[in-house]
């Protein structure tokens, strides 16, 4: 990772040298330290907004180039809109947009005082170092040179940001990196390339998760047959590289209580199988493990900060291969809770590794909720585009829940139905079920399918195909792989289920 900033809080105080940043709302007014700034730079900021028309809309930038006789490389103002009305996600946005802005040659200050006044908290202060951290990333390891004007060969770029209540961002900040943390190892996972990420390399790093505290166990091909996992057996079945499933656990909660489970689709690459794929966009399916990725970070974020939960985390970790032992449409297979499965697209493999995953899980755990991330349909992508990942539940709190963690991190989610008249298309003439419905409404389908493997237990399935990978631009994120699912399921754990 290029980069990475260096973030410590210090308490406000205008530095002597180096690149600067100071926050403006749309009243223009320059207050408290901005104005302090100005009068040491012989009112330079007042002048440059002015000449440039700035307007300090959210998220805007202006940069002034070495003020105050060389004294600073910058100032930069970074603005703010109507400063009453930020959420989380908008400072973390601010953040992102602060990072973009303030090149890491020498030490960065941020001046992170509110210019209506108001005191920012510790929150809102992590937030904002959040979104820095997270702008800053990009996967560059196979570039063999450096590239762009923010690189600097990966040093770390020391951030100072100076605060009110600097020792309380501080506490924030300890908590918010770890989730942080979990988000970049979800990201790096989705944009590794197959041919270094297969299922037991993948199941590694899963494995390396136990230096943290969480407890880790490996399923072989040999443990899968055993305990009956023949839906997702048979789409690794195509590949030379074995499949694997990984159990991680973090007991962080009260002994007795139930853990909360989550299940990731991890097919490392997907051609179709025999159903082969066409070839335009194909390499996008090396992040058809942005499910699993999610899991495994969200696993290291709540390990990381500690969490007061129990927590499981489970991957069905493939390769969908076309190949002479590869699984054929018409195949029937026995899934580990026994209910038997048509293939008529090996395309649809997602849903068959998620049925044992999900079985196996529930029938182990017995846990309070499941919630499984799945790059799982083109459909939802169709339906919802990138902005919103699919949601469907059987449980309508579980819904609410997901729904509210979505608006407070920016992980947003969109509920869509589950009902008996999608249930039905998914009816087979030889087995229990096939893996396909018909043309239409393929998200749901999809979902139907899974919901046959989850009994009673309260569920959610996230359909991520748009959200996880080929991810818009924000002020935050730059990277293909956005890491979707971290942040807001660490959140539905840290509001709904600990402590
Ligand atoms: N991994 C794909 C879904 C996908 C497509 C994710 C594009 C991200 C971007 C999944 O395994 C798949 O191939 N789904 C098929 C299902 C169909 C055969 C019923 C699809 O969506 O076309
Ligand atoms: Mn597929
Ligand atoms: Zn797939």
């Amino acid at each position: 990772m290029t980069g990475t900033p260096n973030i410590t809080f210090t308490k406000p105080a205008i530095p002597a040298r180096g690149s600067l940043m100071v926050l403006l709302d749309d009243t223009l007014s320059l207050t408290g330290i901005a104005s302090e700034l100005d009068r040491k730079l012989n009112g330079a900021i007042a002048r440059s907004i002015s000449t440039a028309e700035y307007k300090a809309k959210a998220m805007s930038t202006l940069e002034i180039l070495s003020p105050g006789d060389g004294k600073y490389d910058r100032v930069v103002v970074l603005g703010l809109g109507d400063a009453g009305k930020l959420t989380e996600n908008d400072w973390m946005r601010a953040g992102g947009a602060a990072m973009a802005a303030l090149p890491g040659e020498r030490q960065a200050t941020v001046l992170l005082v509110r210019p209506d006044g108001r005191n920012i908290r510790g929150r809102e202060a992590a937030s904002f170092a959040a979104g820095m951290k997270l702008r800053s990333y990009s996967f560059d390891k196979y570039k063999s040179k450096p590239e762009g004007k923010n690189s600097d060969g990966g040093k770390p770029k020391p951030v100072r940001i100076c605060v009110g209540g600097h020792a309380a961002a501080r506490r924030a900040w300890a908590v918010e990196d770890a989730v942080t943390g979990g988000t970049i190892l979800a990201r790096d996972l989705v944009n590794e390339p197959a041919n270094t990420l297969g299922p037991i390399e993948f199941a590694t790093i899963a494995a390396e998760l136990s230096s943290l505290g969480i407890k880790v166990e490996i399923l072989t091909e040999e443990h899968m047959r055993g305990l009956g996992m023949h839906a997702l057996l048979g789409v690794g079945q195509g590949s030379e590289r074995p499949s694997r499933m990984a159990v991680m656990s973090w007991e962080g909660g009260r002994k007795r209580t139930k853990p909360i489970a989550f299940v990731g689709k991890g097919v490392v690459f997907d051609t179709g199988g025999i159903s082969l794929k066409p070839g335009a966009g194909m390499g996008d399916m090396k992040g058809d493990m942005g499910g699993a990725a999610a899991v495994t970070g969200l696993m290291h974020a709540v390990a990381s900060r500690k969490a007061r939960a129990n927590v499981v985390g489970v991957i069905g970790l493939v390769e969908n291969m076309p190949d002479g032992n590869a699984q054929r449409p018409g195949d029937v297979v026995t899934s580990m809770s026994g209910q038997t499965i048509e293939i008529l697209n090996t395309d649809a493999e997602g849903r068959l590794v998620l049925a044992d995953a999900l079985h196996y899980t529930i029938d182990r755990f017995k846990p309070q909720i499941v919630v499984d991330l799945a790059t799982l349909t083109g459909a939802c992508i169709v339906a919802l585009g990138h902005d919103h990942a699919g949601l469907f539940s059987n449980d309508e709190e579980l819904t609410g829940r997901l729904t509210a963690a979505g608006k407070a991190t920016g992980e947003k989610v969109w509920p869509l139905p589950l009902g008996p008249e999608y249930d039905k298309l998914i009816k087979s003439k030889v087995a229990d079920m096939k893996n396909i419905g018909g043309r239409w409404g393929g998200a749901i389908t999809a979902a139907q399918f899974l919901k046959r493997f989850v009994g009673e237990t309260p569920w959610a399935h996230l359909d991520i195909a748009g959200t996880a990978m080929d991810s818009p631009a924000t002020e935050y994120s730059r990277s293909w792989a956005s890491g979707f699912g971290v942040r807001l399921l660490d959140r539905l754990i840290a509001d709904c289920y600990e402590g």
